[in-house]
């Protein structure tokens, strides 16, 4: 089976940009951050603190989450009901970045993920995937922009469905989860030796896509 690992921070465009990618070669795309944000929902439904993994980890028993792709799209499903579109709520988004900290979700989530990529040919996009989840895949890339324009995209992509946003607030999130994924004990967000840096700050999407293409066609043909 062939791996290719994609991390990056938050709003590097790793989702979109890892989609394209999986279409194009047939593989399957596997959005890590959608299994950190479910279990972030659940917590929050909970009324746990998620920031504290005493409370956060005894309840992991209680979650049972599965990926399932339907018409070429991820969907996940928490303890059977399909959360897909909840979990990119902005408050989930923090929650999932809290709970993401604690080794004992981290762990409770590796199989999950080692599993789907010895079964299929993966694109896998998350934050630890070339450090810690798929330390031998093929080809690893970083993917990367500056905060400000990391910000300036997500408030397009939230005002365009139709959420009112202020860029100044999605830029203090972006930087909060910057540092919380950067700095945490637990698999911090860190570009692996053998991974290549892609920074789109400055190249529009097909650009940078028309880059990757060819960074991996070169190593798997
Ligand atoms: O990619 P995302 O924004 O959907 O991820 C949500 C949170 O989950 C983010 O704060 C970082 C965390 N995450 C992680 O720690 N490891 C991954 N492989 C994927 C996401």
């Amino acid at each position: 089976m062939i791996q290719i690992a994609i991390d990056g921070p938050s709003g590097a465009g790793k989702s979109t940009m890892a989609k394209r990618l999986a279409k194009e070669l047939g593989f399957l795309y596997v959005d890590t951050g959608a299994l950190y944000r479910a279990i972030g929902l659940y917590m929050l439904r909970a009324g746990v603190a998620t920031k504290d993994p005493a409370q956060v980890l005894p309840r992991l028993a209680e979650i049972k989450l599965e990926l399932r792709h339907i018409d070429g799209a991820q969907h996940v499903f928490l303890n059977g009901e399909d959360v897909s579109s909840e979990i990119r709520r902005e408050a989930v988004s923090m929650a999932a970045s809290d709970v993401s900290a604690h080794q004992g979700v981290r762990d409770f989530l590796t199989e999950t993920q080692r599993s789907i990529a010895q079964k299929n040919n993966v694109l896998m996009d998350g934050r630890d995937i070339g450090t810690v989840i798929l330390p031998n895949a093929q080809i690893k890339i970083f993917l990367t922009a500056s905060a400000e324009e990391r910000a300036r995209r997500r408030t397009l992509e939230l005002e365009q469905r139709g959420q009112k946003v202020s860029y100044d607030e999605v830029l203090a999130d972006i930087r909060q989860r910057d540092y919380n994924d950067s700095h945490r004990a637990a698999a911090p967000l860190r570009q692996a030796e053998d991974a290549v840096l892609v920074d789109t700050t400055q190249d529009d999407f097909e650009t940078a896509f028309q880059k990757l293409c060819d960074l991996i066609r070169g190593r798997i043909d």
